[in-house]
């Protein structure tokens, strides 16, 4: 199949990539010019496992990357995963979502025969068909049924989204007419998974209601970290007890600091909003998203406990990540630490093995070091943030500390003297 993919973000990327991997024909646009001839010289700006590889297979030969729409016509169908960030109230900010349309719809109006429109960007129920729809009908000057839609959402985790994209749980298909829902179901022909066709605004609700109920897991295994703590129970050893019922299963229930990322923290405040606007009282999503922004803090609560007013004292912070594998520190539980941290009069040094930049470019006035090991040097204290595998070999380095403190905000660390958040 010929298939245009319009957004070079990390969904689109590698949705792209991994379609080309499964034997169809892509074209990939990203309207950045230079993030385009990046991605087009095998060299995009983020980190996927697996994905440079797939890059360098198919480029120039059945992954072409593009700028501009002038080739939509030729493909048989097009997937949407531009960017929906958060916008105001918490709802997403659908600007890039009509932007695409708009392009997609021009460049639609001369083509004559069937083209199919799926959406894969995380919209909220009833976007779909309330302006997707609407907007590239309007925009292509075509009749409804001269262009198919359909939903299907992405679960794609960032650092995984090639093994995931290869490998899902299920394909999750919203459309309102069979043949749409046909046709978008053969792209993933070579894929085992089962497929779930539902209705559009369905599949929209089943991306929010996935994301919800995976950081309800986590606010849960932290509350209830919490309270093991204080019982001096180890919640990692509650959890795995807990995740062997089958109707739980042991997955996101690892207690620490709290999730981040871009996802999570921004379709809860969505679904959130969403449920205002209907007069509904979120009561679960609105405590999950309490604890998540609490549970970084206690942390430091934890340190004070140890060493008393923080204030002048020298604390490393080891990971900037919002978790390993990636260097995106969107909505990173370390921010918030770093920001008390500065608040209380901290002097903070901080190490992460691939999220350094990222932090530099939000906050410049606290010190960066290359190695964890140059951080702990002379440290009153260490917070552990991001389970990067390489703190696991950690140990001596912990000897160069002015104190021997180490408070870990997730299960990384295999040394003596760890204070844990939850165990
Ligand atoms: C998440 C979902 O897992 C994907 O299925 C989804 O497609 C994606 O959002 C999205 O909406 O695009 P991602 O944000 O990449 O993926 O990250 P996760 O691996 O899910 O982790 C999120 C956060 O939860 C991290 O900060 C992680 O450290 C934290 N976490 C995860 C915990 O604190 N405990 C756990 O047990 C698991």
């Amino acid at each position: 199949m010929k298939i245009s993919v319009i957004g070079g973000g990390y969904v689109g990327l590698v949705s792209a990539a991994c379609l080309a991997q499964l034997g169809h024909w892509v074209e990939l646009i990203e309207i950045d010019p230079d993030r385009a001839r990046s991605i087009s010289q095998g060299r995009p700006q983020i980190y996927e496992k697996g994905l440079e590889a797939l890059l360098s297979k198919h480029l120039g030969e059945r992954l072409h990357v593009s700028s501009i729409y002038d080739h939509i016509a030729e493909s048989d169908l097009s997937f949407i995963c531009v960017g929906t960030p958060e916008g105001e109230g918490g709802r997403p900010d659908l600007s890039m979502v009509q932007s695409a349309c708009r392009s997609l719809g021009r460049s639609l109006r001369d083509k004559s025969s069937y083209h199919l429109v799926v959406m894969k960007s995380t919209v909220l129920p009833g976007t779909t068909e309330g302006l997707v729809i609407p907007a590239i009908l309007k925009h292509s000057r075509r009749e409804g049924d001269e262009i198919g839609f359909c939903m299907n959402p992405e679960f794609l985790r960032e650092g995984r989204a090639v093994e995931d994209f290869m490998h899902p749980d299920r394909i999750v298909i919203g459309c309102n007419d069979p043949i749409s829902g046909e046709l978008a179901e053969s792209v993933y022909r070579g894929i085992e998974a089962p497929v779930v066709r539902t209705e559009i605004k369905s599949a929209e609700m089943i991306k929010y209601a996935s994301n919800a109920f995976l950081a309800t897991k986590i606010s849960f295994a932290n509350e209830l970290g919490n309270l093991c703590k204080a019982l001096r129970i180890d919640a990692y050893e509650v959890m795995k007890g807990v995740g062997m019922d089958h109707r739980i299963n042991p997955h996101f229930l690892n207690a620490g600091a709290g999730f981040g990322g871009s996802c999570f923290p921004k379709d809860l405040s969505a679904l959130i909003a969403l449920a205002q606007s209907l007069d509904e009282k979120p009561l679960i999503l609105r405590s999950v998203q309490e604890v998540n922004e609490r549970q970084p803090l206690r942390l430091l609560e934890l340190l004070e406990g140890k060493i008393g007013r923080l204030k002048g004292k020298r604390i490393a912070v080891l990971g900037l990540a919002f978790k390993n594998d990636t260097d995106d520190i969107r909505e990173s539980r370390s921010i918030p630490v770093i920001m008390k941290l500065k608040e209380e009069g901290a002097d903070i040094v901080a190490y992460d093995p691939k999220a350094v930049d990222s932090m530099k470019r939000l906050i410049q006035d606290i010190e960066y070091c290359p190695t964890a090991a140059d951080a702990l040097r002379g440290a009153d204290a260490c917070i552990v943030m991001t389970e990067w595998p390489e703190f696991s070999e950690l140990d001596e380095e912990f000897d160069r500390m002015r104190s021997r403190v180490i408070i870990e905000g997730r299960r990384i660390l295999s040394c003596r003297d760890i204070e844990g958040i939850c165990w």
